[in-house]
């Protein structure tokens, strides 16, 4: 078993890594919790018993149970059922219920502590990490939130042999920019280390800047062109193969303005490839209504801001030149 901590002082939480994780739960609760809300999904084949008190609350499928009326529901039932400040919430699932149940969690009683058991590979690289939680609006995804920290997460490894493939390959779009944020030899590594090490990367960006005033943004590294690509519409891809496709799309941006080399645009295609991800536009997809979108992306203040590798390493970058962001389209198109 890895253990990690996420470093924020009072606030610092473990994350275990590994497989069978999920039998630890116990010993990570809070310190004298006697009740936990467990909250999952029908479909989530994974059960968990916290050893104390504890209930199962089930929220609706898919992402469309990531809304604010899954949110009054699990308070509303949790009051019903007595949930206090002294106790916790488990969500057990990948980020629409660990975004859900945690943001519930942050404004039911004013704050109750959270445990996040991850059970999908993008989960386990990213969304259970780092206390964003958030739910989505009929007007975008992720407009409703809060900074909620969890009291510890657990990636059980075992448990990401149940997933679909192509929700794996989902989780290693997400992983897959982490390769260019420092940590080394990814690919090559086994899925417990590799995962720890995506953990540890998260963990020290997110105790530099936990309200993303500025570094944290690197983790959007590749999700410039891959909201776009989700947002622009049907083109059945899924949140890490968009993204995959946005690495590349970011590494041409930056030859393109002279921050890196094309063998360092090859290392892109190579983890991607590495990963079997794509790294092309899908047939048919419009560039203007891209360049477009990215003008909408939440890290558009004022102005196109790209997550972009240079010499100093991958950073936030202002781009003027649109028509440099369709060059650099037609390199992937
Ligand atoms: N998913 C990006 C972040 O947690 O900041």
């Amino acid at each position: 078993m890895i253990e990690l901590e996420v470093p924020l002082g009072d606030r610092s939480y473990p994350v275990l890594v590994g497989p069978g994780a999920r039998h630890r739960l116990l010993e990570v609760l809070p310190v004298g919790v006697e009740r936990v809300a467990v909250v999952t999904q029908a479909s989530i084949p994974v059960e968990v018993d916290p050893g104390v008190d504890h209930q199962v609350f089930t929220m609706a499928e898919g992402e469309y149970g990531k809304d604010i009326g899954t949110v009054e529901d699990l308070c509303r039932d949790w009051a019903r059922w007595g949930l206090n400040r002294g106790d916790c919430v488990v969500a057990v699932g990948g980020g629409v219920v660990t975004d859900t149940a945690g943001f519930a969690a942050a404004v039911y009683h004013r704050g109750v502590p959270v445990v996040h058991v991850s059970t999908t590979l993008l989960g386990q690289v990213d969304a259970a990490i780092g206390g964003k939680t958030g739910v989505n609006l009929p007007e975008g995804k992720n407009l409703v939130g809060a900074f909620w920290q969890p009291s510890a997460v657990i990636c059980d490894t075992e448990v990401l042999r149940t997933l679909p493939p192509r929700e794996y390959r989902n989780g290693l779009g997400e992983m897959a920019k982490y390769a260019f944020l420092g940590v080394d030899g990814l690919v090559d590594l086994p899925l417990d280390e590799a995962v720890a090490a995506c953990v540890r990367c998260k963990a020290d960006v997110v105790a530099g800047d936990e309200r993303e005033g500025g570094r944290r943004a690197i983790l959007n590294y590749g999700h410039t062109l891959g909201h776009a690509l989700e947002t622009a519409g049907s083109y059945d891809l899924r949140h890490g193969e968009a993204v995959a496709i946005g690495l590349v799309y970011a590494a041409e941006l930056a030859r393109m303005l002279g921050r890196i080399d094309g063998r360092r645009v090859d290392e892109h295609r190579a983890v991607v490839a590495g990963y079997d991800l794509p790294m092309r536009l899908p047939d048919g997809v419009d560039h203007d209504e891209l360049v477009a979108l990215f003008s909408r992306d939440k890290k558009a203040v004022g102005g196109i801001t790209f997550v972009l590798d240079g010499p100093d390493g991958v950073e936030p970058v202002k781009v003027a030149d649109t028509g440099l962001l369709r060059e650099a389209l037609s390199r992937i198109g």
